[in-house]
């Protein structure tokens, strides 16, 4: 007989974007549910991967990640947001920001401490919390605006409270975090000591606003002490299948994040380090690169969010990241899983869902997400698809 698994391993779902893109490949649907790219990064990112590879960068990195990499970063931040993050002590070179988020979470969680995440979230974050075995405590944004309610986030603080989790930018909402809200969550933290995990992944893709990063907005030591920042180079330099990120935090927490990592990963891989250095350097020298490719995204962005409002869904205007979130309920009735399925058979258009970013039993919105980080013509071919909609006239189930 089979040996019995992991009780854990039971409250794992499939994640929806494999399930979405499988269905959408069988039917040769276009594909704005994942998140990535359709186009391939720049050349200059390309070749400094190569000529790491061909100098001979090709064995094990330091665990915590190669000093030229913790450089690079450590003058990112110090360029972008004039924030100070100390190499030796304060970064951590990680395999993408999704092993940043499970090495974190391994590294400050007991058993039973609870950690407030703000809802909708993106899908990893329950395991990481629930493998570390804490408990994962939703705090769910409110009306059709998104907004985080500061009260609702206050009353949700225990004794066993040990961090607020929360993605900013937002994915899925691309909502980017008002100052008064900002607040809420550190006047919370502060007052009971509570780390904030911050997930930055979408920092640069921005539109018509900057990233501000909690401790630059409140430069104050103990805050900065309390905040735990992960990033990654994925979205930036749309090489997402490259799974280099990082985690900025104070001595002590790098000091248990790197217990874990090592024993995780060791380390992540050497040539492609030295690639993110170079990119992440690049765009530190040249900022107004990386804002132009913000700004191709937000042309993309406003072409899906006429389609979007022409066939009767409203659209949340995302200042971040590259997703749009659209309410169905004027022109659909059922759960959010069926509309994507309705829009994925009859308009051959893969959307995802918003129930899988939220936990059992809250009332969800009537809305589904829209990948808009998709070459012309893959956004042209679905706004081509969608339209049909109209024609065909669909109405409420
Ligand atoms: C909010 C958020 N965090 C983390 C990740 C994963 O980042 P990485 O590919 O660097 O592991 C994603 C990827 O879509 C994301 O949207």
């Amino acid at each position: 007989m089979a040996k019995v698994l992991s009780n854990k391993i039971a409250s794992i779902q499939p994640s929806i974007f494999s399930v979405i893109s499988a269905k959408a490949n069988e039917l040769g649907a276009v594909n704005l549910g994942q998140g990535f790219p359709d186009y391939d990064c720049d050349d200059f990112i390309k070749q400094a991967a190569i000529e790491a590879i061909t100098t001979g960068h090709n064995q094990y990195a330091p665990s915590q990640g190669t000093a030229f990499l913790r450089s690079a970063i450590a003058e990112h931040e110090q360029k972008f947001y004039g924030l100070f993050y100390k190499p030796n002590t304060n970064i951590t070179v990680t395999s993408g920001a999704t092993e940043a988020l499970w090495t974190t979470f391994q590294a400050i969680l007991n058993d039973g401490d609870e950690v407030i995440v703000i809802e909708p979230s993106y899908d990893s974050y329950s395991p990481c919390i629930t493998f570390a075995g804490g408990v994962y405590v939703p705090c769910k944004l409110v009306n059709d605006t998104y907004e985080l309610d500061g009260r609702l986030l206050q009353s949700l603080v225990t004794t066993k409270t040990k961090a607020i989790l929360f993605t900013n930018p937002h994915n899925p909402t691309g909502k980017v975090f008002s100052k008064e809200e900002l607040s809420w969550i550190v006047t919370t933290a502060r007052s009971h000591n509570l780390y904030i995990v911050c997930d930055e992944v979408y920092e640069h893709l921005t539109y018509d606003c900057n990233h501000t990063p909690i401790p630059m907005l409140f430069d104050e030591p103990e805050v900065k002490d309390l905040v735990i920042r992960i990033s990654s180079l994925g979205k930036t330099f749309s090489v997402t299948g490259w799974k280099i990120g990082w985690v900025l935090a104070n001595e002590t927490v790098t000091s248990a994040i790197r217990a874990v990592h090592q024993f995780i990963v060791f380390s992540v891989s050497t040539p492609m380090q030295i690639a993110a250095a170079k990119a992440l350097s690049f765009i530190t020298e040249n900022p107004m690169y990386i804002r132009e490719y913000a700004n191709t995204l937000m042309v993309k962005r406003d072409k899906l969010i006429t389609t979007i409002e022409s066939i009767g869904l409203i659209p949340y205007i995302p200042k971040g990241g590259y997703f749009v979130v659209a309410n169905f309920s004027k022109v659909f009735s059922g759960t959010s899983r069926e509309y994507c399925q309705f829009l994925l058979e009859e308009n051959m258009v893969a959307t995802i869902p918003l129930e899988p970013f939220y936990s059992k039993n809250v009332s969800l919105p009537n809305a589904v997400r829209f990948c808009f980080s998709k070459k012309d013509e893959t956004l042209q071919n679905a706004i081509t698809n969608l339209a049909q909609q109209n024609l065909t006239s669909k109405p409420i189930r």
